[in-house]
């Protein structure tokens, strides 16, 4: 078992190209692209804008910031596999293989903008990788981070859902080395790297009446269901049991919250 604690995300543990992974991208993004907009529209993205969208997925951010940021700013999506972001085009945005714990910062830097979602939290560098993403700031620039967060987990009212979302964080924990957790002290991160007007929000969208947070666990646990029996962390009943409450149009309940965390590197 210990070998597996070297996999990465894209080792097959998530990500990839089958149309499940593309499926489960799109069902994120519909859950979680109005927060996410709301708040880069509060912090004032605006056109003319340099930023980074750093693990893009299926580049539903990317594509709403080259609309925002317009012909005279520039957008680089990037992510370490780029298989589904082939459908994006406009003038001013970038489509880039880059790993963020390894690969030097990508032309346009520095930049007025980071944005990432659902990315650091998967590396077990991120502490490293967060003091990268600082450094590729202009003085002024504005970083927006954003983790699954998983206290809510604790209080569900159905055992098996909760026990198969436990399990969920702590299979990729296991295997990858997310930490479920890290978010829960934001804006901590940003403010021990002296940024500035640091502030932090969290979303906790139901999940249920089969809608798209419902779709999207229900692939994530479908993905991850092999690993998380090798490591016994919940019973083959148990699983059965929450995809069966996830396809419910009667079952509402609350799974990871999504934290969120932004600051200002000094002008
Ligand atoms: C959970 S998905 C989130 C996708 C997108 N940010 C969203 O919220 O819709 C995580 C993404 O991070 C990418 N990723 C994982 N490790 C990475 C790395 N080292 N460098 C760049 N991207 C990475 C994955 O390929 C995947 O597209």
């Amino acid at each position: 078992m210990s070998s597996q604690r070297k996999l990465r995300y894209a080792d097959d543990v998530l990500g990839g190209p089958e149309a499940a992974e593309r499926a489960r991208l799109a069902a994120m993004a519909t859950v979680c692209d109005p927060t996410t907009i709301r708040v880069l529209d509060e912090l004032g993205v605006a056109a003319g804008w340099r930023c980074l969208e750093v693990g893009a997925g299926g580049g539903s951010i990317a594509a709403w910031l080259a609309g925002r940021v317009a012909a005279t700013g520039q957008v680089v999506a990037t992510d370490i596999d780029t298989g589904h972001l082939t459908g994006l085009t406009a003038e001013c945005l970038t489509v880039l293989r880059h790993d963020i714990t390894r690969d030097p910062p990508p032309d346009g830097a520095p930049f007025d903008l980071i944005h990432a979602r659902f990315v650091l939290e998967h590396l077990p560098e991120r502490d490293k990788v967060l003091d990268r993403l600082v450094t590729w700031l202009r003085p002024g620039g504005t970083i927006v981070i954003e983790s699954i967060a998983n206290f809510p987990l604790d209080s569900s009212p159905h055992p098996p859902f909760g026990q198969a979302m436990h399990a969920i964080g702590q299979v990729l924990a296991k295997t990858i080395g997310t930490d479920s957790t890290w978010a829960r002290r934001f804006p901590g991160p940003l403010a021990d790297r002296n940024l500035v007007g640091v502030g932090t929000t969290a979303h906790l969208p139901a999940t249920g009446g089969a809608n798209a947070s419902a779709l999207c666990w229900t692939l994530t646990l479908t993905r991850l269901r092999a690993r998380i029996r090798e490591f016994d962390l919940a019973s083959d009943d148990t699983l059965d049991q929450a995809l069966e409450l996830l396809a419910d149009p009667a079952f509402f309940d609350l799974a990871f919250a999504t934290a969120i965390a932004w600051g200002r590197r000094p002008a």
